[in-house]
Order: structure tokens, then sequence, then C-alpha cells
């Protein structure tokens, strides 16, 4: 359903529930960038380094299955690298949109570990982008799964992300590699 403004949606959700209605969860919907009419979300796995800093390891672009709202692969979406899905979508601006989104990555990542109350050394965000090159983070995900990695071209990030968790945890347990980079 759409909605033009806030106050008209309300107006149909109190009509349907009544004083019934107390908790009801609403997002925005956001146009994300897309191919072949479907839309593209982004995985950006990211790990903390043997220095304690952030760092974007891996990304995965994945691809709607038609008529899916959602780019879950069992869901007929497809996995791509994010120079292919932003090059279809932006041309020679990719590269600068990528790193904007790596960038935006990094603020999100200190920005949660700064207020979560635990250890933080992994996370994996659900990320858009709109037709006007903005950035959306749909889910942040604490244990994120792999399967980014089984992609071809993300071999070599698969690697890298597990060496990620050793050196941290080097980091973490006080001793240090020699060679970090
Ligand atoms: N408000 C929204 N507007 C547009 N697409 C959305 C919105 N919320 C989620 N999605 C799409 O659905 C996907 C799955 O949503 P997500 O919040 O990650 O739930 P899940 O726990 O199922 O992974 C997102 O990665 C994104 O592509
Ligand atoms: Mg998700």
């Amino acid at each position: 359903m759409k909605f033009p403004n806030f106050n008209s949606l309300m107006r149909m959700l109190q009509a349907k529930h009544g004083a019934k209605l107390k908790n009801y969860v609403v997002q925005q919907g956001i146009r994300l960038i897309e191919i072949d009419g479907c839309p593209i979300d982004f995985r950006f796995h990211m790990h903390k380094n043997s220095k304690n800093r952030w760092s974007v390891v891996g990304i995965g672009a994945k691809k709607a299955g038609r008529g899916s709202v959602t780019t879950h692969i069992k869901n007929g979406g497809s996995l791509m690298t994010p120079e292919q899905a932003l090059s279809r979508a932006f041309g020679s601006k990719s590269r600068e949109v990528l790193e904007r989104a790596k960038e935006a990555s990094i603020a999100m990542s200190e920005a949660i570990e700064n207020h979560h109350p635990h250890l933080l050394g992994e996370i994996g965000f659900d990320i858009g982008i709109d037709d006007n090159e903005r950035i959306w983070m749909f889910e942040a995900n604490s244990k994120p799964g792999r399967s980014i990695f089984s992609h071809p071209s993300l071999r070599v990030e698969g690697r890298s992300s597990v060496e990620h968790i050793f050196d941290h945890s080097m980091y973490l347990s006080g001793f240090h590699r020699g060679n970090d980079s």
C-alpha cells in the first residue's frame, strides 16, 4: 500500500484497528537501484583488525529475484561483485559511490560499537543505494553469514575475513603480529 503522507497512513490503520492499535512497525520504502527491473542491495562485511580499527573486508552485491522484495538468494536472488552492480547504475561515478559507502560503513560500525555494551569484532551490514546515490542501512548482523565469499571473485576477501578474526583475537589477547596490514 502507498500513502502520500504519514497522516493518511495513520487514518487507514486507525480505521482498521481502532483502539486495539498499540504497536505497529512501519518502514519507509526505499527505491533501490535496479538491474533488469530487479532491486540490488549490498552486504558489507566488516571486521576489526589487528590495530583495533574497523575495515571493510568484503562487499557482495545481491540482486533480488523477479517479483521479490528482498534479495535473499533462497528467493531467487543472485550474487555479483559491487563493481558489476554499480557500474550498471552509475557508470564512471561508481567508484566514488562505492568509496562513500565504505566510509559510511566504517562510521556506522564505530557508532554501533560505541553504543553497544559488548565486544564487537564483526558486522554484516545490509546496505541499499538509491538513484540519488544516497546510502541506506537496513540491518546490522552481529553474526553475519559468509555466503558472499562463495562468489569466485570474493574468495580472497573470504580468506582475509578469516585472517582478520585471528588478527583481532591476537590484538584482544595482547599478542601482536609483526607484519600487520
Ligand atoms: N524499507 C525498505 N525499503 C526497501 N527495501 C527494503 C526495506 N527494508 C528491507 N528491504 C530489503 O529487504 C532486504 C531484507 O531486509 P532485512 O531488514 O535485511 O531483513 P532480513 O532479516 O530478512 O535479512 C534488505 O536487504 C533490503 O534489500
Ligand atoms: Mg538482512
